[in-house]
């Protein structure tokens, strides 16, 4: 294990430090979408988000680009890129992070391209929103993403209709690419492809980053995608960090019962890239009502390990690996050794 996958290297591009957020509903009420949410990203790295549907993926990218909705406020936490903390900056000075040092592929963009511009218009579009340069070098900086992604110049002048899904997902990666950012966030950006598609796609997004030094946090429901891509993986619950760590030992030695549930329930990790229905099965139960969390551990009410404490008392993070260094952290009360607040 390299030293860059151990925990406080202190060479991490971004750190997300305890980062809460809230929502505010529609019935008064206010959902914490995440709390107490810290992961690293180290530069040229590969980070995972995984958990089920509404355990906070999306409100965590949102949350560290600072494009929540109107209803969605941070409310504790740190967000620092190379140092400085995003959330203690202006909108104006956010802008200039925004898009140049750390971008997006939202969830779902793919299918939001303008259906009357064509390709090469958007990008360039993309480009001039963001940077000042004329239309000719716009113009190039077009030609040089779509030969990065893969789209040869001849389709420039097509529209979204006349790309496939792949073509288009590589259309989102090009205008994400726009302004060479040092991290690239992607929202489940092969969830909607078929799975010969989806397998071009991350090769794709590898060959990228091999190429360009890029860092990569990559949502995804497909904990096949995550053991193929990423050096370390964050699995959420209820908007909390559940297990944290190398990707390796995650996957080998799983801790937390809500990881191990997610392993177990997957249909066949050993299965090559192309074989279908990867997406996770359903374990017993729901996640909980946001607005409405239970005391304690908020797993405890579908975990089958729960023990009294757990419905009383929130676990604390602790260090799982302390003896040899490398990244693995988990909130469950099965571990007790020394909690660590970093
Ligand atoms: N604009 C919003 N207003 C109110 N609640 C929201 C809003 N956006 C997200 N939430 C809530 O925050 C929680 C986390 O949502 P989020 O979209 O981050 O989940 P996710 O892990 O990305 O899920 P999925 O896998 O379905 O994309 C959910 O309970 C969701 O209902
Ligand atoms: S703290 Fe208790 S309920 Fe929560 S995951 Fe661990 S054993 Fe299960
Ligand atoms: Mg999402």
């Amino acid at each position: 294990m390299t030293d860059a996958l151990r925990p406080g290297s202190g060479q991490a591009l971004l750190s997300a430090r305890h980062l809460t957020t809230e929502f505010h509903l529609a019935d008064k009420t206010v959902a914490r979408a995440l709390e107490d949410v810290s992961f690293d990203v180290l530069p040229g790295q590969t980070v995972g988000l995984v958990g089920e549907s509404g355990c906070g993926k999306t409100t965590t990218l949102m949350s560290v680009m600072r494009l929540l909705p109107s209803n969605g406020r941070i409310t504790a936490g740190n967000v620092y890129f190379n140092g400085n903390d995003l959330l203690a900056l202006s909108e104006r000075d956010m802008r200039a992070h925004r898009w140049k040092d750390m971008a997006i592929i939202f969830q779902g963009a793919m299918n939001a391209l303008n259906p009357v511009l064509r390709i090469g218009d958007q990008i360039r579009e993309a480009i001039l929103l963001h940077d000042l340069m004329d239309r000719a070098a716009a113009d190039r900086r077009v030609d040089e993403l779509l030969e990065l992604v893969g789209i040869p110049r001849g389709r420039r002048d097509q529209y979204p209709h006349q790309y496939s899904g792949g073509m288009r997902q590589r259309a989102m990666i090009a205008m994400a690419l726009a302004c060479s950012p040092d991290l690239l966030f992607a929202d489940e950006p092969t969830t909607a492809l078929d799975v010969m598609i989806q397998a071009q796609v991350l090769e794709l997004l590898k060959e990228i980053q091999k190429k360009l030094g890029l860092a990569i946090v990559l949502v995804t429901h497909d904990l096949g995608v995550v053991a193929e891509m990423c050096d370390t993986v964050v699995v959420m619950y209820g908007g909390k960090v559940a297990e944290y760590g190398s990707a390796e030992l995650v996957y080998n030695q799983p801790q937390h019962p809500y990881t191990q549930r997610l392993l177990e329930s997957f249909p066949d990790l050993n299965r090559p890239p192309d074989s279908a229905n990867r997406d996770l099965a359903t374990i017993p139960g729901t996640p909980p009502r946001l607005n409405a969390l239970p005391p304690g551990c908020r797993f405890s009410p579908r975990c089958h390990m729960s023990m009294d404490v757990c419905a009383q008392v929130t676990p604390g993070k602790v260090n799982v690996s302390t003896g040899s260094g490398v990244l693995h952290q988990v909130a469950c009360h099965l571990l007790n050794e020394q909690e660590i607040n970093k």
